[in-house]
């Protein structure tokens, strides 16, 4: 049970640095990398087919602009991809990093969570494997009890002033 966190440089890191805190925060293990799939094709490929033969469960990726690596790393992995669109400085407004990873063809799924979302790209990979591990679904169920609570006392704040 190890997700894989990768995005296509490093300038990408400050938002999928969400991910990575919120993976931590329910004890999964991961491990992050910079795969281009523009400027180093090749390792592209390497760690798309080999990541299921690593002990990885889930492939989280984040890519702006003409965003191709969630794609095209669903294209020869097995696992589950869930795709970041990062507004980065070569993205024009955020659409064309949403468009090129959402707009995925049949056959090749890429779960695409909102633009600069990787906090919920990193819930989503800790769902996915707590469906089958018990002690990850007790956590998520917690996390979301905190969330309820959260709103529940800002509720009874905004009635008090
Ligand atoms: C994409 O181009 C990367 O994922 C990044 O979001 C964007 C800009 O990359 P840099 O020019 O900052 O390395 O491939």
């Amino acid at each position: 049970m190890k997700v894989a966190i990768i995005m296509g440089s490093d300038s990408d890191l400050p938002i999928m640095q969400e991910a990575i805190a919120i993976l931590k925060e329910f004890k999964i293990a991961l491990e992050v990398d910079i795969v281009s799939a523009h400027r180093t094709p090749e390792k592209l490929v390497d760690f798309s087919t080999s990541a299921h033969k690593k002990g990885f469960s889930v492939i989280i990726a984040g890519a702006g602009g003409a965003a191709h690596l969630p794609g095209m790393v669903a294209s020869m992995s097995p696992l589950p991809v869930i795709g970041v669109p990062v507004k980065s400085r070569n993205s024009i407004d955020g659409w064309d990093s949403v468009l090129s990873i959402l707009q995925m063809p049949g056959g090749v799924p890429v779960a695409t969570v909102a633009l600069d979302g990787a906090k919920n790209a990193g819930i989503l990979a800790a769902q996915i494997i707590g469906a089958s591990h018990p002690e990850v679904l007790d956590r998520i169920i917690a996390y979301k009890e905190s969330l309820k609570a959260k709103v529940m006392a800002a509720s009874d704040s905004v009635k008090n002033r």
